[in-house]
């Protein structure tokens, strides 16, 4: 079954300087938690326990916050503030932790090639903490939505959801045939394709499951738009020569890699998830 869950958290967070200049833009609130937080128990309720971090310069904040601050819970040990610390408690008491660091930043594809010394040879998750996505109420999470396709089909899986045309370029797009409502077989894919080429309006959310082949694909891979290794142009030679699956998502997704998206986020989720302590 799938137990890892990597989270590739090197990248700079340019659009939110100076916010991010000394701080990890995945440590950014939303309401009292930071992003990754919510990406993390989204793992962790998908039943992904063992959770992998590629880090970089500059986000050792992300590894302190996942573990034991020894002076403050002392501190609050037994006040009435204690009870701010449950949730990262519990994240922390279900999930173990583990680091690898990724020197220069070569894209996606190289983050989760730099990942494979925390994964192995097993099927695991990837979570991009940007993509803040909140399922129904009542509903599975859109991680756990994927390992319930990937139980059935075993080959890789992205998460998708139509875009408006005009966004399309800031995307990984596939194009696929329709298996059944909501789920394809990726025929072709292109990372950040100027909005003509798109081959359609369903853009690459930050979840995948992705099987353990894809390491050995993403070595031989040669940088690819923007002059990075692209997870997008790996993921194609997999469909190509086996299978690799699309879902449309079932939740709402916010992008808090952009300024729009995270204060959307922030709203929605102070209005409608988020519960005093
Ligand atoms: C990455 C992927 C892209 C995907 C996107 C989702 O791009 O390369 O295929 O659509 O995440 O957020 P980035 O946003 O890192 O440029």
């Amino acid at each position: 079954m799938i137990k890892k869950c990597l989270f590739p958290v090197g990248g700079y967070g340019t659009r939110f300087l100076p916010a991010t200049k000394a701080m990890a833009k995945e440590m950014l609130p939303i309401v009292n938690k930071p992003l990754v937080q919510y990406g993390v128990e989204e793992a962790l309720e998908a039943g992904l326990d063992n959770i992998g971090f590629v880090t970089g310069r500059g986000k050792r904040a992300i590894a302190d916050h996942f573990d034991i601050s020894f002076e403050l819970e002392s501190q609050i040990a037994g006040t009435s503030k204690e009870k701010y610390l449950t949730s990262i408690r519990d994240v922390m008491d279900n999930a173990i932790f583990s680091f690898t660091r990724q020197n220069e930043m070569k894209g996606l594809g190289h983050a989760i090639l730099t990942g494979e010394t925390l994964i192995g040879n097993e099927p695991f998750g990837v979570v991009l903490a940007d993509d803040l996505c909140v399922p129904e109420p009542g509903e599975d999470n859109v991680l756990a939505q994927m390992v319930k396709i990937y139980k059935q089909f075993r080959c890789s899986v992205v998460a998708v959801m139509e875009v408006p045309e005009d966004q399309i370029h800031k995307y990984g797009v596939i194009k696929g045939e329709e298996m059944k409502e909501g789920l394809y077989r990726i025929e072709d894919m292109v990372e950040k394709p100027k909005n003509e080429e798109a081959p359609s309006n369903l853009a690459i959310i930050g979840r995948y499951i992705l099987t353990p082949d894809i390491f050995d694909i993403l070595r031989d891979t040669p940088p690819g738009i923007n002059n990075e290794v692209q997870i997008t142009d790996a993921l194609l030679k997999q469909a190509k020569d086996g299978c690799v699956l699309a879902y449309k998502l079932k939740g709402t997704r916010f992008d808090c890699g952009s300024v729009g998206g995270f204060v959307e986020a922030t709203n929605y989720v102070f209005e409608n998830v988020y519960k005093e302590p």
